[in-house]
């Protein structure tokens, strides 16, 4: 872009964001890198995320991100605890924070818990003087934004305010390059001058005509909605799998056949061991919850089953691994390799290595855990989480399962040094790259590998002498 062609600066324009997480991190610190000239101060109760920004160690492992931050923090970009100060000096506030299923009371298990978005919007309320644009990036229920502001027009110091709705689209493991070129950008607004000055945010790296903008109902909704139809698909998929494995069809294929169709289109169509992360079932639960509420139970009915699917995707990788391992794991070692949700980064919210872990250990499985990201402590908080009872306890039955069974490891031949079995539950690409012939003899025979992302070489590991059970395809025993 030549410079006459850089369309002109938001004027003095400061942003705050409130959440300090995977989205507001990332998304902030990408602003600050394209926008030099606008300050962006990320603000959050936690004063060890905020350290955490603040320093060589960042709180989130993404590709690409600690160099974006490195180029921006100190110059532009700030992280801080001071809420209130965030927001006193800045004419535009993103809100986001984590918006969780509610785990109690009405809409429990269903409905989004909007306790901190209403928090920051009291906040916002209590601290703001002048005019200010709020706009929702959390991932909010339709019709959120008329909450908001209501609470807003309370403000005591006579503050006015605009709401915009600018949902993210980023995917965890690939967010730099998600921010850097979106598909689009989505604002949803009821004033077009506040619309505008967002828009000139994202104008400054993004393509005018990848900026939609909506009203603020359209724009709550695509969220939801696009999250839907994403985990839509790998239900979809992972409901074949079981289908090709009952039947001799391979899913890969059938997912490359039907991909080349583009009306359907390849992306999202890869058979797993189930989808993970902290929003696809968050987001469907929430839409599900919507339906019911504006009485449309058959609609919420058919968005159910993606969820339902899911869960039958994990329970039958757990179950097949049991029947295969002559139908007892109990004292049998079984090496985890991967427990992040997806590859390229730590998180492991709603993983589906918790789900399996949890069965494998239920059955009295020994289990060796290697992630190349994920901390043992956090693996550990994990499995003590899923054991959860209704009263939140973990029974004493449980934890010690957890302290004498669970062993977490710093490499992937550790963990399957003695192993009755192999699952791997994350596509790490270093999974690809290990000697597995090495990796073979140090296991027990027969050695069986259970590939819940089909991404090892099944016929090749057979010719080792591995029985490789992968998903929606045959299984292929040693050669
Ligand atoms: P997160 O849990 O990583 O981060 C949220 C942060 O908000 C936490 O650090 C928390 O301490 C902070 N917070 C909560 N209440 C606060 C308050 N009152 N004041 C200050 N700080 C407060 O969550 P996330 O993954 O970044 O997700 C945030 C939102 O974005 C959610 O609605 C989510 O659905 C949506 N989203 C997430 C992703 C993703 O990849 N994780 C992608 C798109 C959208
Ligand atoms: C997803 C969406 O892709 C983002 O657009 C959205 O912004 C985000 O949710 C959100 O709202 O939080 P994310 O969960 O980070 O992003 O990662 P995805 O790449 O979507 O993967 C989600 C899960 O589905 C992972 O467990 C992944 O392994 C699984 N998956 C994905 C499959 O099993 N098969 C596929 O073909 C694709």
């Amino acid at each position: 872009m030549s410079p006459s062609s850089i369309p002109s600066s938001p004027n003095n324009l400061r942003i705050c964001c409130i959440g300090a997480g995977y989205v507001g991190g990332p998304t902030m610190a990408m602003i600050a890198k394209q926008c030099p000239e606008i300050h962006v101060t990320v603000v959050d109760l936690n004063q060890s995320r905020i350290d955490q920004w603040n320093s060589d160690v960042l709180p989130i492992y993404e590709p690409g991100l600690k160099e974006v931050v490195e180029q921006a923090r100190g110059r532009n970009l700030t992280f801080s605890t001071d809420v209130e100060g965030g927001i006193r000096s800045s004419d535009m506030i993103f809100i986001s924070v984590n918006t969780p299923t509610k785990t109690h009371g009405m809409g429990a298990g269903r409905a989004a818990n909007l306790e901190f978005v209403e928090k920051c919007a009291r906040r916002i309320a209590e601290c703001s003087v002048g005019h200010k644009i709020v706009v929702e990036k959390s991932t909010l229920p339709v019709r959120t934004a008329e909450a908001v502001k209501r609470i807003l027009k309370s403000a005591p110091n006579g503050a006015t305010f605009d709401v915009l709705s600018n949902p993210e689209f980023l995917a965890e493991g690939t967010a730099i390059a998600d921010l850097l070129a979106p598909d689009r950008v989505l604002i949803g607004g009821e004033s077009a001058s506040a619309i505008e000055r967002l828009a000139q945010v994202y104008e400054r790296w993004i393509p005018r005509e990848k900026i939609l903008t909506t009203n603020l109902w359209s724009s709550e909704l695509s969220k939801l909605t696009a999250n839907a139809f994403l985990a839509q698909r790998v239900s979809s998929i992972n409901a074949i799998s079981a289908l090709c494995e009952a039947t001799g069809a391979d899913v890969d294929e059938v997912a490359k056949a039907i991909g080349t169709d583009s009306r359907i289109g390849p992306k999202f169509l890869k058979a797993s061991v189930g989808f993970g992360g902290s929003c696809f079932q968050k987001d469907i639960l929430n839409l599900v919850y919507l339906c019911e509420h504006f009485g449309l139970a058959d609609v919420a009915r058919y968005w159910e089953q993606v969820v339902v699917m899911n869960d039958y995707q994990k329970k039958r990788f757990s179950t097949n691994i049991v029947r295969t391992l002559f139908h007892t794991v109990s004292d049998k070692q079984i090496a985890i390799w991967g427990f992040a949700f997806k590859k390229d980064t730590n998180d492991t919210r709603e993983s589906a290595a918790i789900y399996v872990c949890r069965d494998l250990l239920e059955e009295g499985a020994r289990l060796v855990i290697y992630d190349p990201r994920v901390s043992e402590k956090q693996i550990r908080n994990d499995l003590l989480h899923v054991f959860k009872d209704q009263s939140l306890e973990v029974s004493a039955r449980h934890r010690q399962l957890i302290e004498k069974n669970v062993t977490v490891v710093s490499d992937a031949y550790q963990a399957s040094n003695q192993a009755h079995a192999i699952a791997v539950m994350t596509e790490w690409d270093e999974f690809k790259q290990l000697d597995m012939h090495r990796v073979h003899q140090n296991m027990q025979q027969p050695a069986f590998l259970f590939d819940g992302r089909n991404i090892l070489p099944a016929e090749k590991l057979a010719s080792i002498g591995f029985e490789v059970h992968g998903i929606g395809r045959s299984s292929t025993l040693p050669s």
